[in-house]
């Protein structure tokens, strides 16, 4: 079959690259979307079954270290965008283990460009018609004084988790590709993202599977941290607007204008499920403990996203009270998905399914 584009989506197994290969797969049928992952605790392919059968649809197992399995693949597919999204998430994790975060955020996506370099300057029309955008996070910016200001694309990078700084190295990869080598490449840099397929470990679907259950909710500090949250699907929205429509070499900042206080959300949290679950409002505010506090916690994050919706058009659909309902709701009806990822029993499926390949 002939696609008018092929395009490797790598962690699209993920919390947000699952929505983006979703996207893409049912929006573009024809173009060919390769899902380029490595199956870390964080991947799961039971957040594709919806699409796993699509004629425009291949998954690959791939560490997006892996040089020359990445260039020979790009070769036998014709690549000419590449969505970029795998990395370690979870700041939490970059502080007990700096080193996996530079290996795969740093020295992963210095493989990946130098794959696509190599690749698409062998090409007689070299980087015409090709893509790199690079999919990071607000945290690259560090952390707000609670005074209103807000991170634009020119704010001054200044990381302080080992997370932040390996992506905060990774962009600087990037945006270095296309100053130095005419690399045709795109940076986003998004707030906090909630939804359906989040792992388990991430304040959101931790709250929910913990109230349920009715187990202590650990709040870091006072809960006085804040976070600027944008539902996932709009975070893929932009994605496909910024991929098709951004302009090269820029920077686009991405968020919901949406700043909440942890502890608020915990609370709201508690209130939709509880009433979801028809338990008395306020039953589980007794669940909330204060735990000692994240080390380096960034105390605020807000993003503005003005250029991104004035030269794209791009906004978030969704009040964020209505996206948690929606969430909720979805953890609810999914506690299957949840156990499985808890029990760790899909990893076990994923290393014996291709333990003989
Ligand atoms: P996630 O942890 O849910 O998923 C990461 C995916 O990458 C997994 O499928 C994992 O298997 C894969 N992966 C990890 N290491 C790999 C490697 N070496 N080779 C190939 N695949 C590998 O992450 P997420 O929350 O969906 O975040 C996706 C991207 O978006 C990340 O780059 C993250 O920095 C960025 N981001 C996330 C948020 C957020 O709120 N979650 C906000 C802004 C930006
Ligand atoms: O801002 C974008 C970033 O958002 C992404 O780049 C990261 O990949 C993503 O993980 C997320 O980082 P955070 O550290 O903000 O997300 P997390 O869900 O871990 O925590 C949200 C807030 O809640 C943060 O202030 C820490 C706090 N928290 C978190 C957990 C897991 C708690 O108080 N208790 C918890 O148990």
């Amino acid at each position: 079959m002939n696609f008018e584009r092929t395009l490797i989506i790598t962690g699209g197994a993920g919390f947000i690259g699952s929505h983006v290969v979703r996207l893409f797969v049912n929006k573009y049928p024809s173009y060919k979307i390769i899902n380029l992952d490595k199956l870390t605790y964080a991947g799961n392919l039971a957040n594709l079954r919806d699409v796993e059968d699509r004629p425009n649809y291949r998954f690959v197992r791939m560490d997006i270290c892996d040089f020359e399995g990445v260039l020979e693949l790009m070769r036998e597919e014709r690549v000419d965008g590449i969505i970029h999204l795998a990395a370690e998430s979870h700041v939490d994790r970059s502080i007990k283990d700096p080193f996996t975060f530079a290996q795969t955020n740093v020295m992963g996506t210095l493989s990946l460009l130098q794959a696509a370099k190599c690749y698409w300057e062998s090409l007689p029309e070299k980087y015409e018609g090709k893509r790199f955008y690079h999919i990071s996070t607000d945290e690259v910016y560090g952390a707000l004084e609670m005074d209103g200001t807000l991170f634009t694309e020119q704010t001054k990078y200044q990381p302080h988790s080992p997370y932040s700084a390996s992506k905060a190295g990774s962009d600087h990869f990037v945006r270095a590709f296309h100053d130095t080598y005419g690399m045709p490449t795109v940076v986003t840099n998004c707030s906090n993202n909630y939804g359906p397929y989040q792992f388990p470990e991430k304040l959101i679907p931790l709250f929910i599977n913990n109230i349920r259950h009715r187990k202590p909710l650990p709040v870091y500090g006072r809960g006085e941290n804040v976070r600027d949250w944008l539902y996932v699907e709009d975070h893929a929205r932009a994605i496909d607007t910024i991929f098709h429509r951004g302009q090269v070499a820029e920077t686009y900042n991405i968020g919901g204008f949406n700043e909440w206080k942890n502890i608020d959300i915990v609370k709201l949290l508690i209130k939709v499920t509880d009433r979801l679950l028809g338990r008395p409002e306020g039953a589980d505010l007794d669940l909330i403990t204060y735990v000692t506090d994240r080390a380096g916690h960034d105390l605020r994050y807000a993003i503005d996203s003005r250029k991104l919706q004035k030269e794209l058009g791009w906004e978030p659909s969704l009040q964020f009270e209505e996206g948690i309902e929606k969430t909720v709701r979805w953890y609810l009806d999914n506690q299957a998905w949840l156990d499985n990822v808890t029990s760790g029993d899909y990893q076990k499926y994923y290393e014996q399914m291709y333990s003989n390949r």
